[in-house]
């Protein structure tokens, strides 16, 4: 299993597709409509073995303990990731499948041991996404104290660097860090075929982006609405930083689509299951989380819960099916931006 081939994800395709938050009941759509998606076990494993067979490069899911309860109870029951990831990985046969793991919230020798257990199983197919730190009730229901924001990111560097040491050829090792003291320590197997998993950052401060191009092989960056000019630019610097540390990272991000047979019915779907049916007190929730409220926003507050209702933000695609079969974007080895 060579290490070029993770991190094209076994595929040749230059733009790479990947699905978002299965494991969770709703998904990312913060929706009322019944059909909404449930994120239960058995939908999860179909909708996988869908993406196996259509040639989707991956699945992530993300990593939630307490969901936001309100109208719909949004993403209320989730799955835990790696164990998700690593039931998935066993159904299929080409997928990469992702465990989105709170840093902070696990020991790093049994998350090591975790996902080279889940590599073993995807044979060569698992990724990491590591998540630092984020929403602090969740934080609070484990008896956490969530670090302050630049010592969370130093306890993630630690973190990484004892799962470096249990993915490498180290027999025996030590390491004695400032919050992470491990002796005598062992972890065996290694990852799966001599390589390791592709590791992702989703992080969108200073710092967290920094702890990506520092150790990741791709950051996962949310595209600012409707600038997408200025996402292209953050693209080349984030391409540009790594290599001048002698890294290359890939730059991942969020599409929502909505998609229907015709234009018009996408439309109209659109309009129904967001803006006429979504879980608003379950946005504003999400959003006051983030201290976006009418206080702080006074000038475009509804267009930040409009964009957020939809798939919790990202760029909105409403295509159908007859549009999308005559894209360009159907030819996948064509050159993105
Ligand atoms: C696309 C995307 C996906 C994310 N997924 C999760 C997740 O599943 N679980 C979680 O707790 N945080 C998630 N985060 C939060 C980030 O890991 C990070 O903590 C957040 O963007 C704040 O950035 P900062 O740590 O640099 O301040 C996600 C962020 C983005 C942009």
């Amino acid at each position: 299993m060579t290490m070029s081939g993770r991190l094209e994800l076994y595929s040749r395709n230059k733009l790479k597709l990947g699905l978002l938050g299965a494991n969770c009941s709703s998904g990312r759509a913060v929706t009322k409509v019944p059909e909404r998606w449930n994120g239960s076990w058995p939908d999860c494993l179909r909708l996988a073995r869908m993406a196996d067979e259509a040639g989707i490069e991956f699945m992530l899911p993300v990593g939630r303990w307490k969901g936001y309860a309100c109208d719909t109870d949004y993403q209320g029951e989730t799955l835990e990731t790696v164990t998700w990831a690593a039931g998935l990985l066993g159904a299929t046969k080409r997928l990469t499948v992702f465990g989105t793991v709170h840093a902070p919230l696990i020991h790093p020798l049994i998350a090591a041991k975790q996902f080279v257990t889940a590599d073993h199983i995807g044979e060569g197919r698992f990724g990491l996404n590591i998540v630092c730190g984020w929403n602090e009730g969740e934080f609070d229901m484990f008896g956490a104290t969530m670090r302050e924001h630049g010592a969370r990111y130093e306890y993630a560097q630690e973190w990484f660097d004892t799962i470096k040491l249990a993915w490498s050829d180290a027999e025996d090792f030590a390491f004695d860090g400032q919050f992470i003291r491990l002796r005598q320590a062992r972890a065996k197997p290694k990852p799966f075929g001599g390589s390791r998993p592709i590791v992702m950052n989703a992080g969108a401060s200073l710092t967290g982006p920094a702890f990506a191009i520092r150790n990741c092989d791709a950051l996962f960056s949310m595209t600012p609405k409707g600038k997408l000019a200025e996402f292209a630019t953050h693209v080349a610097n984030v391409h540009s930083l790594a290599r001048d540390g002698g890294r290359q990272i890939d730059v991942y991000t969020v599409g929502v689509i909505t998609c229907r047979n015709t234009q018009c019915e996408a439309e109209e779907y659109y309009q129904h299951s967001v803006l006429d049916n979504a879980d608003w007190a379950a946005v504003d929730r999400i959003m006051a989380m983030r201290g976006v409220t009418r206080e702080t926003f006074p000038d475009d507050f509804e267009e930040h819960r409009y964009h957020q209702a939809n798939g919790m933000g990202g760029v909105s695609l409403i295509p159908s099916f007859q549009t999308t079969a005559k894209s360009p974007l159907n030819d996948r080895h064509c050159d993105m931006v």
